[in-house]
């Protein structure tokens, strides 16, 4: 009995600190936003040592753009005026130093946590994972991947070499956390904070003793439909289900003219190129048509690898053979 309990009480320890992960957690919709703070709680309470290094204010659709602050004070307010204007361009909360907000892009928040925040105030963390999201909004298709906060957090993560995932939600409104952060299991924000842990979970306990938990420039784009009581359908625990980044009703920002104001707009319009598959699975169906199936969640493998497949690189440049010599 003795001999057991010892066994057991190791495997536990053992248990616990395999799945100890260091995570930064970063956003587009801003430090104090109620999806990130969830997430936060989920991943923390899952018992991983989390970071949480996002945006003072919404910095939805910057992309991968890079922009740090150029004052050492904000000038303006912060989203929420949480913090207000004057408060340092860069802090943490003054009771939590793991949750911290910048003035830049998510982009820039990705290399404020792994260059400032890690080796200056945790100089013996390793990061294992970055995570961005849950995005207030799907960011599905081609057209996210460029001007997605969410997707290009997590390309540049990828890009410095550790696992990305971005994650986005169906929901549309920027809540602020101290506003609408509970503990209800059905609230959306608390559901998807359990699903990112549980998807977290699934690629530690794969990895095992490896050192990564995905391969060198592979990064996943996660969206989930609408959940718990902003589901019409009681989804309250959506199944992850594998599909394409590119596909069927991929959108695509058009321009639009009003002819009585004179003033030009933007609008969302599906695209739906015929054989554009180039990489990949080709059988899989889009994010777009999942989420529109049911109860699903999507995931998109991406890669950083820009390059044309051999093929038609070679096909392509071959256009050229005789001209360039
Ligand atoms: C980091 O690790 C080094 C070498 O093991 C150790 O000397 C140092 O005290 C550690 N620093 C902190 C802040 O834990
Ligand atoms: C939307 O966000 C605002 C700002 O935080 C909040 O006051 C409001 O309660 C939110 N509405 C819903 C439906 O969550
Ligand atoms: C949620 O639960 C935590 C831990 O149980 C507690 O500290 C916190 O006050 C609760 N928040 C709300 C809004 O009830
Ligand atoms: C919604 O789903 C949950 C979990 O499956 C279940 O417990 C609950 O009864 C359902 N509610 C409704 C209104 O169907
Ligand atoms: C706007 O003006 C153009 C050019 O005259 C016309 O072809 C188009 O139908 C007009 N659009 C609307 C919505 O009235
Ligand atoms: C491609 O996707 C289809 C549809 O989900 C699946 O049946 C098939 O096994 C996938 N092929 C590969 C090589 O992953």
């Amino acid at each position: 009995m003795k001999v057991a309990s010892v066994f057991s009480s190791a495997i536990a320890l053992l248990a616990s600190t395999c799945y100890a992960k260091n995570i930064i957690l970063t956003n587009d919709d801003g430090w104090a936003s109620t999806n990130i703070r969830a997430a936060y709680n989920a991943l923390t309470d899952a018992g991983h040592n989390v970071f949480l290094v996002a945006p003072a204010s919404q910095r939805s659709g910057w992309g991968g753009r890079y922009e740090l602050p150029d004052t050492t004070t904000l000038l303006t307010d912060g989203e929420f005026s949480y913090p207000p204007a004057g408060a340092p361009s860069f802090s943490y909360e003054p009771t939590n130093d793991h949750i911290w907000y910048l003035n830049g892009t998510p982009a820039a928040c990705v290399g404020f946590a792994l260059d400032y925040v890690i080796p200056r105030y945790f100089p013996n963390i390793t990061i294992d994972l970055v995570v961005a999201g849950p995005n207030e909004g799907t960011n599905i298709g081609s057209g996210a991947y460029t001007y997605s906060g969410t997707i290009a957090a997590t390309y540049n993560a990828v890009l410095r070499g550790y696992p990305g995932i971005a994650f986005s939600g169906s929901m549309t409104n920027n809540s602020f956390f101290k506003d609408s952060l509970n503990n209800d299991t059905d609230n959306p924000s608390n559901i998807l904070g359990q699903k990112v842990v549980q998807l977290a979970d699934v690629l530690f306990t794969k990895q095992g003793v490896n050192s990564r938990t995905l391969p060198l420039s592979i990064g996943l784009n996660v969206n989930f439909p609408n959940v718990g009581t902003d589901s019409s359908t009681n989804c309250t625990d959506p199944k992850y289900v594998f599909t394409r980044f590119t596909g069927s009703k991929e959108t695509s920002t058009f321009v639009t003219y009003d002819n009585a104001t004179g003033l030009l707009g933007t609008t969302s319009k599906y695209t739906a190129p015929d054989g554009n598959c180039l990489n990949g699975n080709c059988s899989l169906t889009s994010g777009t048509a999942l989420l529109a199936s049911g109860c699903y969640a999507s995931i998109d493998v991406f890669s950083i690898d820009y390059d044309a497949p051999i093929g038609i690189a070679y096909e392509t440049e071959n256009l050229f053979a005789a001209a360039l010599g």
